[in-house]
């Protein structure tokens, strides 16, 4: 690193796209989950995941949105900004959100320069398969490590009418080993897969030279990507069974509100040890 690039405070990224291809080749699992702010990104980076998500599930988890459609990239921008200070050695990739991507290649290249840029994400990720093709060939062209994401897409829950699990049928299974093969084609380093059947995402992930990641898409992916709250046990809306929950700090969360609350009613807390 130069003197220059320091001074910009520049730090050098010890994950990155490449060593993650080398997972697949080695046939080394790879750990993904996603952050929303600085603490939550300390902490996940700090227990050594490979990959930092700043998903579009912020607009859910984060913002109280029901889904991730609202989310803007002033939005993005902002907690992708706080996860770049807490990341110092995992892969941080952040999510276009719905309408940053989608209505020209201009659009997709602007935002995510922008996410890159003034984020300090070193990849993105965006929703489709064959019908972004031609943007994902730009992005990559251009410099952007793009992420693919397909099965079920939450940006699309409208026009699925819901979030719903895909690749059931054998028709739109072809069509996700299809697009997968697309995506790949066209330069996306990863694809992330989700809420497709075991035995799908198992045949996508032998054909792939590029790693894919599930969430509800069984054990046979090269890696898994989990929601930090919902690994935690801290959003209080519905759980999805493709969701481990290995801690219910939510339960422990609302304890410690209660004594805090007990104490200070009580008059217990502070005493002279919380006092100057
Ligand atoms: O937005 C997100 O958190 C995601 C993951 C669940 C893959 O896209």
């Amino acid at each position: 690193m130069t003197g220059a690039n320091k001074s910009l405070g520049e730090r050098p990224h010890k994950f990155t796209v490449p060593d993650l291809l080398l997972r697949k080749q080695q046939q080394q699992k790879i750990v993904a989950l996603t952050a929303y702010d600085y603490s939550a990104a300390r902490l996940a980076d700090r227990a050594g995941v490979d990959i930092v998500l700043v998903g579009d599930t912020l607009g859910i988890m984060s913002l109280g949105y029901s889904t991730t459609i609202p989310v803007t990239m002033e939005e993005m921008l902002h907690h992708v900004k706080a996860c770049r200070r807490g990341v110092h050695s995992a892969l941080l990739v952040a999510d276009m959100p719905f309408g940053s991507y989608q209505a020209s290649v201009e659009d997709a290249i602007r935002n995510a320069a922008q996410l890159m840029k003034e984020g300090g994400a070193q990849a993105v990720k965006i929703e489709g398969g064959s019908e972004i093709a031609a943007t994902v060939h730009r992005m990559t062209q251009v410099g952007i490590p793009v992420m693919g994401h397909i099965g079920l897409q939450p940006q699309s829950v409208n026009a699925y009418g819901g979030n719903k699990a895909q690749g059931r049928d054998t028709e739109s299974a072809n069509q996700l080993l299809k697009d997968a093969i697309i995506l790949q084609k066209e330069g996306a380093f990863s694809i992330v897969l989700e809420a497709i059947p075991a035995d799908l995402s198992s045949e996508i992930s032998s054909c792939l030279n590029i790693p894919t990641i599930g969430i509800g898409a069984g054990p046979e992916c090269d890696g898994q990507v989990q929601v930090w709250h919902d690994i935690l046990g801290i959003y209080p809306g519905k759980r999805y069974r493709h969701v481990k929950q290995y801690v219910d700090l939510g339960e422990q969360i609302d304890v410690a509100i209660r004594s805090y609350s007990d104490e200070v009613r009580g008059k217990s807390f502070p005493t002279k040890e919380h006092s100057l």
